[in-house]
């Protein structure tokens, strides 16, 4: 392992560069290891300017985010930029990359700082529910003033070097590298021909405009958004403290607010999104196969799922020919690819030059021969098995050799897929939850044959797409699927209880959804899953509860928003649903017909068992092997399903919640319906072990 930091002296001028990979994380080694590097220079009276720098691809990207939520170990960050801000030497921070969180809250410390061209700024704590905790709050302000200050810490998005040029971020964009530019700085100053000021001077006598600085701040207030969320607030607060306290009590008073927040079980979750997120895109391979290079796509079917597949590996840079059954579909399909290229550029995603050199690369064909050179097929023609199965044996027999060959059913088995194709080492499922272009969450299905480099070529799609990928095993709805429906029949349930549309919505609102799952079906259209059901209906087992609530809307012509009434009424033709008498009417007559009596249902009710059924539904997908971890089950929730990032997806929520209190919901719940409730054996051996979900999450 090499050092992580390291100390070069050079004719009075000392470079320290850190060097922790992948992203130069302020981990606990690094920081003692800056600590003790950055005193020697100081104490070695050869040095007279010290330049901190960083190796491989970026300067530091924040503190560590593994290390949170554990005992903290000294010497902590703050410590760190303090004594950088306390040097009586001059101190270049030489920026590149991507320099986030602690990352900047130290160059914050340093008296000058120069970046390369390319190099990204910001402090993004906000959105792991924290607060730059290394005096970002106190010197950032002092330095850029409070409101573009404000800006950055509560949107936590980065911005360009020569943005944080104008802001006064940063001295100076330096073309060549900013560590010789750095250097190139400190000789012009030891030769007199240059100024450097130490932090301390930079600081000293500027009086800040404070009726600016305050309104700031009460703008800022006036315009907080969830409450459920204490991070922005508090960010606000040390603003204001870094304008009212003098400047110790200031750094002491962010670290206060850093320390409670850090404790909360939003900055958890948060924190959970995030590494479950990257744990997701990790592949457990062995020997890390590499992907497959993709340059040629196809896409057979040109209806809105085909079309939004071409649309966006189009934007991925690939060139995809269309095919579908006849010039009248073809033609069809291509004008959809258009129309979303078009609302594209009228939503400002796309330029026109760009959409022009993007349909340049599209072509279309009635004929799978015009498919022999693509190095990637995906199918994305209706959910019908035997279709499916056709296209596939014609795949197999005109894909070149190692063509990647995926589909994008949501319902059909893979497995079968790939036998039709006779070539089951190359076919993959890639799906999407929702509209293509509107979903970050892409769904790798990997089947029972795929080989271990189609599965990387799938991942590395989709961050060529710029996607959250996630590994799913072969089982009808995936993931994402098996979750929802969980959840909608856990509610439909509900409703047949005695709990209105609005209830059950309007409680999973205030749990963090942006929808309610009734919401949400109207938005989708009820059809689709009543054609569904109806193709199931013989399979169905005639044990189990069934709430044929959504059945009998769709029979009333009750297709959800875009007939102007599904669960809700539209009497704008869309917008905001208002509650139907008709539909309660409809809810009390299945009760009646089933002999149930309605009974008094409460938020706190809808949102147990919503977390209970979700839960269950995801401890069943691990016993079944179709989720790697409980994580990825998060991640398609958090991506996919809308799940509240703050709350960290189903699993980490039920960790939060309490495995035995949920648990013991499903017990009491099974009661009632025992093979919908029935807890997965899982629960069991992890109360028995004292485990949590987050225990399992190991890849
Ligand atoms: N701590 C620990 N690990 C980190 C990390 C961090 N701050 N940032 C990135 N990593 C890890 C990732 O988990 C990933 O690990 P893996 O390879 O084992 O999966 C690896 O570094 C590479 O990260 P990405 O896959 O995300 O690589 P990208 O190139 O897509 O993105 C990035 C790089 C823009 C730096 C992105 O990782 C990122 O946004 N990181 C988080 C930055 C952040 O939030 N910093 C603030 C931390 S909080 C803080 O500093 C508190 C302070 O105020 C006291």
């Amino acid at each position: 392992m090499t050092e992580q930091v390291r100390t070069a002296i050079n004719e009075g001028i000392a470079t320290i560069t850190l060097d922790n990979p992948p992203v130069n994380a302020l981990g606990a080694a690094l920081r003692g290891a800056f600590m003790a590097a950055f005193e020697a220079a100081m104490a070695d009276p050869s040095v007279r300017v010290v330049i901190l720098a960083a190796a491989g691809r970026t300067w530091p990207a924040g503190a560590d985010i593994g290390e949170f939520g554990r005992p903290p170990v000294a010497p902590q960050l703050p410590e760190l930029c303090a004594a950088v801000a306390r040097s009586a030497k001059p101190v270049i921070a030489a920026l590149h990359g991507t320099v986030l969180g602690g990352g900047l809250e130290l160059a914050l410390a340093a008296g000058v700082r120069l970046a390369e061209p390319g190099t990204t700024l910001g402090l993004p704590e906000v959105s792991l529910g924290i607060l730059p905790g290394a005096g970002g709050t106190q010197r950032l302000p002092r330095l850029i003033g409070a409101k573009p200050a404000l800006g950055l810490m509560l949107s936590g998005l980065p911005i360009a070097a020569e943005r944080a040029l104008d802001l006064g971020l940063i001295d100076a964009v330096s073309e060549g590298g900013a560590a010789t530019a750095a250097e190139g700085l400190a000789r012009a100053y030891l030769a007199g021909t240059a100024e450097l000021p130490t932090a301390a001077e930079r600081a000293g006598g500027r009086a800040p405009d404070a009726e600016g600085w305050l309104s700031a701040v009460a703008a800022a207030r006036a315009g907080l958004g969830n409450p459920r969320l204490p991070a922005p607030g508090r960010i606000i607060d040390c603003v204001e403290a870094a304008l009212l306290l003098p400047e110790d009590e200031g750094f002491v008073f962010e670290g206060a607010a850093f320390a409670e927040l850090v404790a909360t079980p939003e900055a958890a979750a948060l924190r959970h999104a995030f590494l479950a997120e990257r744990r997701a895109m990790r592949q457990n391979d062995p020997g890390r196969v590499a992907a497959r290079e993709i340059h040629r796509a196809g896409v057979v079917g040109g209806g809105p799922l085909g079309a939004g597949i071409a649309v966006a590996l189009l934007g991925a840079g690939l060139s995809v020919t269309l095919v579908e059954r006849d010039q009248t579909a073809l033609a069809a399909g291509l004008a959809r690819v258009a129309t979303l290229h078009e609302r594209a550029v009228e939503k400002g995603r796309l330029t026109p030059e760009a959409r022009e050199a993007e349909w340049a690369r599209i072509s279309g064909a009635t004929d799978f021969g015009a498919l022999a050179t693509a190095d990637l097929i995906v199918e994305a023609v209706p959910e019908d098995e035997a279709l499916k199965t056709q296209v596939f044996a014609d795949l197999g027999r005109v894909a070149k050799r190692k063509a990647v060959l995926a589909t994008a059913t949501s319902h059909v088995d893979l497995n079968r897929l790939a036998a039709a194709s006779s070539r089951p080492e190359d076919v993959i499922g890639l799906h999407v939850l929702g509209p293509v272009q509107g979903t970050k969450l892409l769904e790798v299905v990997v089947g029972a044959g795929t080989a271990p480099e189609v599965t990387a070529t799938g991942f590395a799609l989709a961050k060529r797409l710029g996607k959250i990928a996630v590994r799913s095993g072969v089982c009808d709805g995936f993931i994402g699927n098996r979750v929802l429906n969980a959840w909608r029949t856990a509610m439909d349930f509900l409703l047949e209880d005695g709990a209105t549309p609005c209830e059950i919505d309007r409680a999973m609102r205030e749990f963090g959804f942006p929808l309610g799952p009734y919401q949400g079906l109207d938005i989708a259209g009820l059809d689709l899953g009543w054609a569904r059901r109806k193709r199931l209906s013989l399979r169905r087992d005639p044990a189990r509860r069934y709430v044929a609530i959504g059945d009998r809307l769709c029979e009333a012509g009750r297709f959800g928003q875009k007939a102007g009434k599904g669960y809700y009424l539209y009497p704008e033709g869309g917008g905001k649903g208002v509650e139907d008498p008709e539909v309660l009417a409809l809810i009390a007559a299945e009760r009646q017909a089933k002999g149930l009596v309605a009974r008094k249902v409460g938020a706190e009710e809808i949102r147990r068992r919503a977390l209970a059924a979700m839960a269950n539904e995801g401890a069943r997908l691990l016993e079944e092997g179709i989720a790697r971890c409980p994580s990825d089950i998060d991640v398609v929730m958090l991506a996919g399903g809308g799940f509240p990032r703050w709350r960290g997806g189903p699993m980490m929520a039920a960790d939060q919640a309490g495995l035995l209190v949920i648990r013991n919901d499903l017990r009491d719940f099974a009661r009632e319906e025992d093979a919908f409730w029935r807890p997965a054996v899982i629960w069991d051996e992890l109360i028995k072990n004292g485990l949590a979900f987050a225990d399992l999450n190991r890849i």
